[in-house]
């Protein structure tokens, strides 16, 4: 049960309501506060923190809150669209403004007029973007790729980053000018590792999460599995805890779980609990080879259950048949709301957010390959042979595999 401490404001309440934020560590409350207080001000906001921290709640509760919530919000991951193709998904293009601009096209600049649009991993945009996005922050204005034509818009902009900025900046990656353009305020998530108890009741959280989703019986978790969670020093932050959770709620579900079966879930570096558990744990070698066996058949399952899936797959039919490579332009340059970049939402009261992704899409027969190669690699702390032994293949295939889908 969350207990609602006394000093939490309504507004913060709401917010954390709405958009399912779960956690009363006093650093993260501030957050939401301080993005409840910017929201109806117009200004630029960079939300800082590192990776997996929830960083993507603050724009919707910027956007919600603020005079724009009837008007669009976008979300760009700015890292995972093409260098080649960004400023025409931001700003758009003109017909034969390239080979390929078949028709003109609007951007999100465009597209979202009078709302919000959220720059994710905004560190990762190209020099050039970073030039015509300082325009349009100084001016409101902008250019289609290929026109001559100044078009005006109204866009607030939120964008967060998970890199040292000022280092970026150093390093010529990031113009200077644009960063104190986009950081007028800042907002900084704090790691999980910081947040205290707020671990366990987000634990609890997922762990219901996952027993509903997948209609099994609950796990509850022992004291040492508690301290264990406690003392972990969460390098992925919510996002893994999410994960580890996961794990748990599907392979133990029913039972009490003990702090082995969370430490089976995570990766083994040396440096992941924090000195107390580690010194306590040193010297505790029967745990360790628990660990270690019980590490091993969850890896033997895993297996056996993706070669069963594999070859289910590549026995199955295919549904549709296959269809004819698309030209590049037409896989670019897809209408707005299909783009893979973005999501666009009208965030509408009592309304579940419904997120599309990529990553949602189902996973193909190179996934899943990809995909146990990774988890192997990494089971074996990216040792070739020790993994090339464990997928039964040889150490040149795997050699081979990791060239070919980029796992160096
Ligand atoms: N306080 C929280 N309460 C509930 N879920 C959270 C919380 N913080 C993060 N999450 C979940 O953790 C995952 C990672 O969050 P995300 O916003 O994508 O992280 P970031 O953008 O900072 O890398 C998401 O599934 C998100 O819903
Ligand atoms: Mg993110």
């Amino acid at each position: 049960m969350e207990i609602n401490l006394p000093d939490i404001s309504p507004e913060v309440q709401q917010a954390k309501m709405r958009f399912g934020i779960v956690g009363n560590a006093p650093a993260l409350l501030a957050a939401v506060s301080r993005a409840i207080q910017v929201a109806p001000i117009d200004l630029s906001v960079l939300i800082t923190g590192e990776s997996g921290t929830g960083k993507e709640f603050f724009p919707k509760i910027i956007h919600n809150f603020s005079s724009r919530k009837h008007n669009r919000y976008i979300a760009v991951n700015c890292g995972a669209i093409p260098e080649g193709t960004i400023d025409s998904e931001l700003f758009g293009h003109e017909k034969g403004a390239f080979t390929g601009a078949v028709s003109s096209r609007k951007g999100y600049f465009e597209e979202a007029d009078g709302g919000t649009i959220f720059l994710d991993e905004v560190a990762e945009l190209p020099l050039t973007t970073q030039a015509r996005l300082l325009r349009v922050l100084e001016t409101g204005e902008f250019i289609k790729v290929g026109s001559s034509t100044v078009q005006k818009t109204n866009i607030r902009i939120v964008a967060a980053t998970n890199v040292d900025m000022l280092k970026a900046i150093e390093e010529g990656r990031f113009r200077e000018d644009l960063f104190y353009r986009l950081s007028t305020v800042q907002i900084s998530i704090p790691p999980l590792r910081e947040r205290g108890n707020d671990i366990l009741l987000l634990s609890r959280k997922f762990a219901s999460d996952f027993a509903e989703r997948y209609r099994m019986p609950p796990i509850s978790f022992s004291d040492e599995a508690r301290q264990a969670l406690l003392h972990y020093r969460w390098p992925g932050n919510v996002r893994q805890l999410k994960n580890v959770i996961e794990q748990v709620a599907l392979f133990d579900a029913g039972r009490e779980v003990t702090s082995t079966d969370i430490s089976r879930n995570m990766p083994n570096h040396p440096n992941v609990y924090t000195p107390t558990i580690s010194t306590e744990r040193n010297h505790d070698y029967s745990r360790e080879r628990e660990l270690l066996f019980n590490m091993m058949f969850r890896m033997q399952s895993e297996i056996d259950n993706l070669r069963a899936t594999v070859e289910r797959l590549s026995t199955a039919q295919p549904l549709m048949p296959p269809q004819p490579e698309m030209p590049q332009t037409l896989v670019k340059y897809t209408p707005l709301p299909k783009s893979p970049f973005t999501e666009a939402t009208t965030i509408e009261p009592e309304q579940p957010q419904v997120r599309h992704g990529a990553s949602s899409s189902a996973m193909t027969l190179e996934d899943t390959e990809k995909e146990t190669i990774r988890r192997s690699l990494e089971n074996n702390g990216g040792r070739r042979k020790a993994t090339a032994r464990e997928l039964n293949i040889s150490e040149r295939t795997l050699y081979r595999k990791i060239k070919e889908y980029g796992l160096e």
